[in-house]
């Protein structure tokens, strides 16, 4: 472990870019809350953690529950002391073009990929304000932000939404210590890719194909978050940081 760089406080820490960037912030030296709506998974990243020497704890928390999400960041602060960073990264898909978006596919993908980002920077941030010093990263995408996808509306609709509110955190709070960025991956080797995959005629063919387009790792991803969330990124404010391999630079 690294020197002691605070608190962090990483949603969707159960699987694939969360779990990764939960590993990695504790190697670099911060005390890690683990939050998951699944609280196995959750458990299974802190537990990983702690057995490499680091200081973490589970939470089970359902993101888009705001009065939950309360209570949990009281928990992480008794825990752990009030949080440094705070990793934005759970997130749902839902396949399908505006018009074969379900109204209620529309309201959950929000809800969990913009609304409660909105819900958990609002708690946090007059947490960072008291001592003028925070980080924020949200996990956005190149969806939405950097290019259309077929039958993903929602899904770009919220991640370009991810990338509007951060700038506007950053605008607002960029004189109190506080930076915010947007982390925008490409696709990532995660078990969401994978049960995507496997939805396809041949999940095999459809990992291939990506592989051939440039497929991140989650460690990858961990690592630009890592990097967002340090002190060496202090210039770095309000950035939509795209990973994607150059996929999009063509
Ligand atoms: N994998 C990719 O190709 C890719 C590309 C660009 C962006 N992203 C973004 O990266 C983030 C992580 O994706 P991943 O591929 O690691 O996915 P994943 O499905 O492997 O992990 C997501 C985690 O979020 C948790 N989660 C989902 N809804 C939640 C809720 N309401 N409350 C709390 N936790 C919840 C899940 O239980 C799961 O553990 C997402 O925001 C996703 O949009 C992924």
């Amino acid at each position: 472990m690294s020197g002691d760089l605070g608190t962090a406080i990483v949603t969707g820490a159960g699987s694939g870019i969360g779990h990764a960037t939960a590993l990695r912030l504790s190697r670099d030296g911060y005390r890690i809350a683990a939050l998951d709506l699944d609280g196995e998974a959750a458990e299974r990243t802190a537990e990983a953690i702690r057995s490499a020497g680091g200081q973490a704890s589970a939470h089970a928390v359902d993101v888009c529950d705001a009065t939950a999400m309360a209570a949990v960041v009281e928990q992480v602060c008794d825990a752990h002391g009030a949080p440094h960073a705070l990793i934005n990264n759970a997130g749902i898909g839902v396949a399908g073009t505006v018009i074969d978006t379900d109204p209620a596919d529309w309201d959950r993908v929000l809800a969990v990929n913009l609304t409660a980002v909105y819900h958990a920077c609002r708690i946090v941030l007059p947490l960072m304000l008291a001592r003028n010093a925070g980080v924020i990263v949200n996990v956005g995408s190149i969806s939405g932000e950097v290019v259309g996808v077929r039958e993903r509306a929602v899904y770009c609709a919220s991640k370009a939404g991810v990338v509007g509110l951060t700038r506007s955190i950053a605008a607002d709070f960029a004189d109190c210590g506080i930076r915010a960025n947007a982390i925008c991956p490409g696709p990532v080797r995660t078990p969401w890719v994978e049960k995507m995959a496997a939805t396809t005629p041949d999940p095999a063919a459809t990992l291939r194909a990506l592989e051939q387009r440039k497929m991140g790792t989650a460690e990858d991803i961990a690592a630009g978050i890592a990097f967002l969330a340090s002190p060496a990124a202090a210039y770095v404010n309000g950035a939509a940081f795209v990973m994607d391999g150059g996929l999009t630079a063509a």
